[in-house]
């Protein structure tokens, strides 16, 4: 058989020898592997599987996202704080995407704006952690840094830090699109479905709320088609995966050079971010993120200068490509509108447009008596409410939201109409890591939102 020419043989090597120079850095938060000849073994195995997403698809994510900086989109990105390869299942992805649709859907109508859906999903395998070990009861072990890592059981085996996982990562990522491709392509998602969506969940009153805006939707619907209108359109949506850009033993090998533009992308999600306890100007996750096409995220907290935010700007975004850079912000109820002003008022002055959007789950993170990892809603709301607030006063645009959400009834966060209290979390908590709003708490969260972006 002919040789065939190696993919990367059109490649001005300098792109290639960055790729790696992430080497030559500082990188936070990588785990200790048990051993090295299994971590080489799984990267070379990663190295030769197929992408999971493809470069044109990112490409169009990225005009997406332009659209969403200038005022014309808006992204709503959620889901799993942590995937689980154990929750993998298709009734959890189904909730999740159903309440992504739902929640989108809320948001189109009241804002009369395109929303651009994408899963924290198919990839959100690993975890940033405060300590490197856990102890309980005197017996200290690895932290658990995500499914792509280790496991949750506090056992010395289960908390083995195990590259084999980046292998499991990839292949429950690839069955995770797979099924979030059929639901979004094949029917499932059809607008004319909105009632559908709303099936098999608990009724309360959020979900009461949606029928009737579903109902007028019905109503929109069957008035287009009166006029002839062609619903073609209607009947698949986009649909993008995004993750946290954490270990580079993953992402490193996923990394794939184009072949109709000769540039790298990584294929393991459309959109990757940068969690605030790796966003370090000179470490090694945001020299590896300038060098790929994919639309980067970086999370900012209230520690954030402007400084900070005008050095990511250069660093990530040096030709102000409309759609590369999305801004993050999880300050916190009680900072936002303290902290933010001083950070937009800076980007304000530059030619740069990154996209804005908020997180108001990870700045308001408590630990309720009973000894949960919690959220008030109200404080989740407030932040949302500040960050709209933030931006009328500047004069730019809220281009979206960051949730940490599940379709799931459990209960995580406190409050909401349904007011969960400390005693209920001891019955529905499910979460390995942040606590998510539910399926109702979610659908609320759209409702305030959709109302803030009517306002405007
Ligand atoms: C997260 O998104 O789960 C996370 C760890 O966020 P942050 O980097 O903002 O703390
Ligand atoms: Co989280």
């Amino acid at each position: 058989m002919a040789k065939t020419e190696s993919p990367n043989a059109n490649v001005d090597p300098s792109v290639l020898k960055g790729l790696d120079n992430y080497v030559n850095l500082p990188a936070a938060q990588q785990p200790t592997w048990y051993d090295s000849g299994v971590l080489e073994a799984s990267k070379a195995e990663l190295s030769k599987l197929p992408p999971l997403v493809f470069a044109g698809e990112v490409d169009t994510l990225r005009s997406r996202l332009a659209d969403a900086a200038a005022g014309k989109a808006f992204l709503l990105q959620g889901g799993d704080c942590a995937e689980t390869f154990a929750d993998a299942t298709a009734d959890r992805i189904r909730n999740r995407v159903k309440t992504l649709l739902q929640m989108a859907v809320v948001l189109m109508y009241g804002s009369s704006l395109p929303v651009i859906k994408m899963g924290r999903m198919a990839g959100q395998f690993a975890k940033p952690r405060s300590n490197n070990t856990e102890t309980r009861d005197g017996v200290e072990l690895p932290a658990y840094r995500g499914d792509a890592v280790n496991g949750y059981d506090f056992t010395a085996e289960s908390r083995l830090n195990d590259p084999r996982r980046l292998l499991q990562a990839y292949h429950t990522s690839a069955s995770t699109l797979n099924l979030i491709r059929a639901f979004t392509t094949g029917g499932f998602a059809d607008l004319r479905s909105v009632h559908e969506w709303n099936k098999g969940f608990t009724d309360n009153p959020a979900n009461i709320r949606y029928e009737t805006l579903a109902k007028e939707i019905d109503r929109a619907i069957q008035f287009m088609a009166a006029a002839g209108a062609d619903f073609e359109g209607l009947k698949t949506t986009e649909f993008y995966v995004s993750h946290e850009g954490l270990l580079f033993d993953y992402e490193r090998p996923m990394t794939r050079i184009d072949s109709r533009t000769n540039t790298p992308y990584i294929t393991s999600g459309h959109f990757i971010w940068i969690g605030e306890r790796t966003r370090q100007l000179d470490g090694a996750h945001v020299d590896f993120l300038s060098r790929v096409r994919n639309p980067i995220g970086v999370k900012l907290g209230p520690s954030t200068s402007p400084s900070d935010v005008i050095e990511l700007i250069e660093k990530l975004d040096p030709n102000r490509e409309p759609g590369r850079l999305t801004f993050i912000t999880r300050m916190g109820a009680g900072k936002i509108r303290e902290e933010m002003p001083k950070l937009v008022e800076a980007v304000k002055g530059t030619d740069a447009n990154p996209l804005w959007i908020t997180d108001p789950m990870h700045g308001n993170g408590i630990t309720t008596k009973n000894g949960y990892k919690s959220r008030r809603f109200d404080d989740v709301m407030d932040e949302v409410r500040g960050f709209f607030e933030v931006h009328k006063a500047a004069g730019t645009f809220p281009g979206g939201i960051h949730i940490e959400l599940t379709g799931d009834d459990v209960a995580e966060c406190l409050g909401g109409s349904e007011q969960i209290d400390e005693a209920t979390l001891e019955e529905r908590y499910e979460s390995l890591c942040d606590p998510r709003l539910n399926h109702m708490q979610s659908l609320e969260l759209s409702f305030l939102v959709a109302e803030e972006l009517g306002k405007r």
